[in-house]
């Protein structure tokens, strides 16, 4: 369960932390100031609410480098912020007084492949921008890698927390750096770097940015839209995915884990796996008459060298993690979600 740390007092959450929580109070609470970058993206506005919930909508400033639509800046703070700026992010953290940084900007696999210089300079300049400042300015950092840092030779079903890393997209080598920068700063200098490997992240509200599991949220929007849809994976192609509540929950559990409880620094995630027929089967139960074609493209390739099933005991067994969503839950919640704002003329049973 997400819990309310906005209602604790001030002694709860120093033990629940076990280390920097802010030390500013409000009505008598203590609660954290958290920076999220790359916060339009796909998981960004999601994290916000949550952590609003709990923690008061000013002390979690959203930023991203492009404009924000009138309902962000509408639900809290939204600030420019680019993280190949080093400057710029300094400024943000000081005159904000930032205690943890969510950092979500990043370039997915497959626009990665497209743009190979500039998934560079984000994924792996920008991420350098971040992990300095928090060091600089003692801050917690939670930055999500992904089933993309694993590759061909990487056991696949399950795939431990410990293993071959050796992915094929710019973005898994990226964020196979990401990894093990995090690792030697927590090592080196006690930096409070916290990871889980997300899997595929399935949302109604927000669209994908670009990666190679993109397909399992826009066959909702197809179904519902034409009771048609064609897969750029082969219908057998099975990958670890989540539910948009599941990761955004997993997100704030770990980022409020105590300290001592994490064993490591970098955790697997998992929730789903399932391949593209067995959502197709299952979103027939929804949208009986939807036809599904498959025609692989060069994102199969990245695909074939993903996990099928990620082994997330340590997330369990260190700080509890545990999905909500099945196959089943997840696409009955994403039918109720969607169906009401698609345009479809044919049957559909929510
Ligand atoms: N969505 C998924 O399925 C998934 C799966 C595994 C891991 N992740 C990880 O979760 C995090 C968030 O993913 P997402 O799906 O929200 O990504 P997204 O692509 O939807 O959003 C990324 C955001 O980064 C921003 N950005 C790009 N360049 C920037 C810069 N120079 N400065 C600041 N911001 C910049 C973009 O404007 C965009 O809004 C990423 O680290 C991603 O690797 C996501």
């Amino acid at each position: 369960m997400i819990t309310s740390m906005f209602s604790r007092n001030v002694k709860q959450v120093a033990c629940l932390t076990g280390s920097i929580v802010s030390k500013r109070s409000a009505h008598g609470k203590a609660y954290p100031r958290v920076l999220i970058t790359g916060g339009l993206g796909q998981l960004g506005r999601g994290l916000a609410r949550s952590l609003r919930d709990n923690y008061g909508s000013s002390s979690v400033i959203l930023s991203d480098i492009a404009k924000a639509p009138q309902e962000v800046l509408e639900d809290g703070p939204y600030i420019y912020a680019d993280i190949l700026d080093f400057q710029s992010l300094q400024s943000i953290v000081v005159n904000h007084e930032i205690d943890w940084v969510v950092h979500f900007s990043a370039i997915l696999s497959a626009v990665g492949e497209q743009n190979v210089s500039q998934a560079l300079k984000v994924n792996i300049n920008g991420f350098h921008n971040v992990i300095e400042v928090c060091r600089k300015y003692n801050l917690r950092l939670f930055s999500p890698s992904t089933i993309g840092a694993f590759g061909p030779e990487t056991p696949r079903n399950p795939t431990p927390d410990l293993t071959i890393q050796r992915p094929k997209t710019i973005y898994g080598v990226a964020k196979v750096h990401m990894e093990l920068l995090g690792e030697y700063y927590n090592h080196r200098y006690g930096l409070d770097y916290r990871s889980a490997r997300f899997p595929g992240v399935i949302s109604a509200d927000t669209k994908p940015g670009g990666g190679t599991t993109d397909y399992a949220v826009h066959i909702f929007h197809e179904a519902l839209r034409n009771g048609k849809y064609k897969c750029y994976l082969r219908k057998d192609t099975r990958i670890p995915m989540i539910y948009l509540p599941d990761c955004l929950r997993a997100t704030v559990e770990l980022l409020e884990a105590p300290q001592k409880a994490l064993k490591s620094r970098t955790y697997n995630l998992s929730a789903i796996s399932f391949t593209p027929e067995e959502i197709a089967d299952e979103l027939k139960k929804h949208v009986p008459h939807l036809e599904v074609e498959y025609e692989p493209d060069e994102r199969q390739l990245i695909a074939d060298s993903w996990p099928e099933v990620l082994d997330d005991t340590d997330a369990r067994k260190d700080w509890g993690w545990r999905h909500e969503y099945d196959l089943p839950s997840m696409v009955s919640a994403m039918v109720q979600a969607l169906a009401p704002k698609s345009q479809g003329s044919f049957e559909v049973e929510v």
